[in-house]
């Protein structure tokens, strides 16, 4: 029915699988099947988008493509690292050094890309594509998937986009990549801060 709301055990399995999924940086060596990539691309599909336009391009990355994509992450890593030296206590730093060169072995990368149309502002084209990861994000994480979503590629951004392919990558722009397989590690969660995040205007 129109307006009712969902079953109380639903509710309650969505608010956990929101806040129980985490960024995962290190996965087992078990490929992903194809049909569950597709599920979870399927997802992003069905994500709303400014004008319906459905500006989101998704170019899935896997078997010796990816293997090739390391040494791409390896140096989008020279960047970050000089932020995340001063940032990050030295495990923390060493482990996310680590996930830069291996991307925690993880079988699937999803690059996410838009395709910017001059009759939409530029920044609801972007929000789009990222209301479509969230949707993967989630759907893979259903499915006992673990998730990384990137914005590292952006450091090397036309170099990533000429690995993709010319081709494939022609007249869009490159926002980020997430990784898909499964989680090998159960992280902490990062803390959430609600000071100064919202604010109420009541009459
Ligand atoms: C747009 C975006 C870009 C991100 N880029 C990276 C990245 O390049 N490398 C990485 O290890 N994590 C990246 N992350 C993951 C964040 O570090 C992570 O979401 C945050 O620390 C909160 O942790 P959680 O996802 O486990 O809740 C990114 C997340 C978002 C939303």
């Amino acid at each position: 029915m129109i307006g009712e709301p969902r079953k109380i055990e639903f509710i309650s399995e969505l608010q956990s699988l929101i806040e129980q999924r985490r960024s995962i940086r290190k996965y087992k060596s078990d490929d992903v099947p194809k049909e569950l990539i597709e599920k979870i691309i399927q997802a992003g599909l069905w994500a709303p988008s400014g004008k319906n336009l459905q500006n989101w391009r998704f170019v899935v990355v896997t078997g010796s493509k990816r293997d090739a994509y390391l040494k791409y992450s390896q140096r989008s890593w020279a960047n970050i690292k000089v932020i995340l030296e001063k940032k990050l206590k030295p495990s923390l730093y060493e482990f996310t050094e680590r996930f830069f060169y291996t991307l925690g072995n993880a079988p699937v990368i999803i690059f996410c890309l838009s395709k910017n149309d001059p009759n939409e502002k530029y920044l609801t084209s972007v929000g789009s594509v990222y209301m479509a990861l969230q949707n993967m994000i989630l759907t893979a994480e259903a499915h006992g998937l673990g998730t990384c979503p990137m914005g590292a590629p952006l450091e090397i951004g036309e170099e990533v986009k000429n690995f993709l392919g010319k081709d494939v990558t022609a007249g869009l722009e490159l926002l980020c990549a997430v990784t898909v397989g499964y989680p090998d590690h159960a992280p902490p969660a990062a803390p959430r801060q609600t000071e100064g995040r919202v604010t109420w205007l009541e009459s």
